[in-house]
């Protein structure tokens, strides 16, 4: 069974009903077991997990995927390693918080139990530090976009002494890994700014400045809402410091989004109806058809397509592409959406 064939969002494969006595030691394909699940807030836990052999490690900042059957169908999606790569028992932590209506954030966070077996994939990512980590940072995160850095302070730990870290959360109690970040403060090592936006509003960069004096002087990652990290990015370009900033998105920057239309699946043979701000990769999953994926948001290309016939629009610019009978363009259908009626070879 080919790799790409493996990665779809499908009902179970042979491969899953072998090595049903010891499921971590295929050399085929990475599994983990779930060993612990630790609540961290009312909606989000922290889910340890024992890798199979082949695992390879990871740098403190990447993410994996994740495949979770769900009602006989397996869900990918992509969470940040929280564990620092030396952990001593060798399993691995993601963190995953809750969204409303989301499939596979509230089976994780709910509904998962200890000694399931799930998929994964090898890690990867570049929001990293690298030989950057010996500079000083500042963490601007909110919400569930603590988890990376989450990785990066437990796995670089020596090294970000003198970071600065500005969090994001609707209250105190809605801190992910409150306890410990708080800890880590008391103890010197990193400087904690925590904003409780229910009482203080959103986090303004205008006041970046003065909330870390040395701003100019320091690396900036940021991890958190589309909104947050826009209103970041845009103030540093204005300011001449957007070279300092990396950021990580959960989900694509969508900007623009259209008419849609009927959306025919053609080696499937089915038809479905997309609006023009879904992705073709939710529409066609949610109709039932085998459709690749990864990142879900427009970086790891595997979700490509044939667009066969019709057009489609790019939600991270409006570009419209369009094919007419013959054609075989490619699309990535996690950041396309229909924009008329269209043919995708799925
Ligand atoms: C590189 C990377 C790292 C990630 N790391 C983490 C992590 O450490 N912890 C974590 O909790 N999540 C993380 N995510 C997000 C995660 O992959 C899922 O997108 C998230 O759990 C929602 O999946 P779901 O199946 O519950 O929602 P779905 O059922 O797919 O979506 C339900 C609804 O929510 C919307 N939606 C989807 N994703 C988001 C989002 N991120 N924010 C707001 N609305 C959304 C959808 O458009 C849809 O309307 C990461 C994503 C990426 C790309
Ligand atoms: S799933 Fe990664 S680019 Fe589409």
């Amino acid at each position: 069974m080919g790799a790409l064939a493996e990665r779809v969002a499908t009902p179970l494969l042979p491969s899953d009903y072998v090595d049903l006595l010891s499921p971590l030691a295929s050399s085929a394909e990475l599994r983990g077991k779930v060993v612990g699940v630790l609540p961290e807030t009312v909606d989000s836990a922290t889910l340890i997990i024992k890798p199979g052999r082949t695992w390879k490690g990871h740098r403190p900042g990447q993410y994996i995927r994740v495949g979770v059957d769900i009602n006989g169908v397996r869900r990918w999606r992509a969470y940040s390693l929280t564990s620092s790569p030396e952990r001593p028992d060798g399993n691995l932590t993601i963190t995953v918080k809750t969204i409303e209506e989301g499939l596979v954030s509230n089976h994780l966070v709910h509904r998962i139990r200890t000694g399931t077996v799930i998929q994964l994939d090898q890690a990867t990512g570049d929001f990293t530090l690298g030989e950057q980590r010996r500079r000083k940072q500042l963490f601007v995160t909110a919400g569930s976009g603590i988890t990376p850095v989450m990785g990066m302070l437990r796995g670089h730990s020596e090294d970000l002494e003198g970071s600065v870290l500005i969090h994001s959360a609707p209250t105190g109690r809605d801190v992910i890994f409150g306890r410990e970040l708080r800890g880590i403060a008391d103890e010197g090592r990193i400087e904690l700014i925590e904003i409780h936006t229910d009482r203080a509003g959103m986090l303004n960069p205008a006041n970046l400045a003065a909330m870390v004096p040395d701003l100019a002087e320091r690396e900036i990652r940021a991890c958190g809402p589309t909104g947050m990290l826009d209103s970041i990015e845009a103030h540093l370009e204005t300011i001449g410091l957007a070279h300092r900033l990396r950021t990580e998105r959960f989900r694509p920057a969508v900007v623009v989004t259209g008419e849609g239309g009927t959306i025919h699946f053609t080696v499937s043979d089915v038809n479905a109806q997309g609006d023009g701000a879904t992705p073709i990769l939710d529409v066609g999953e949610e109709a039932g058809v085998l459709m690749p994926s990864g990142c879900r948001m427009g970086i790891c290309f595997g979700c490509v397509s044939r667009l066969r016939e019709g057009a489609v629009r790019d939600l991270r610019t409006g570009e419209v592409t369009t094919a007419t009978t013959g054609d075989e363009i490619q699309i990535q259908t996690c950041v396309s959406a229909a924009a008329g009626t269209c043919q995708i070879e799925l």
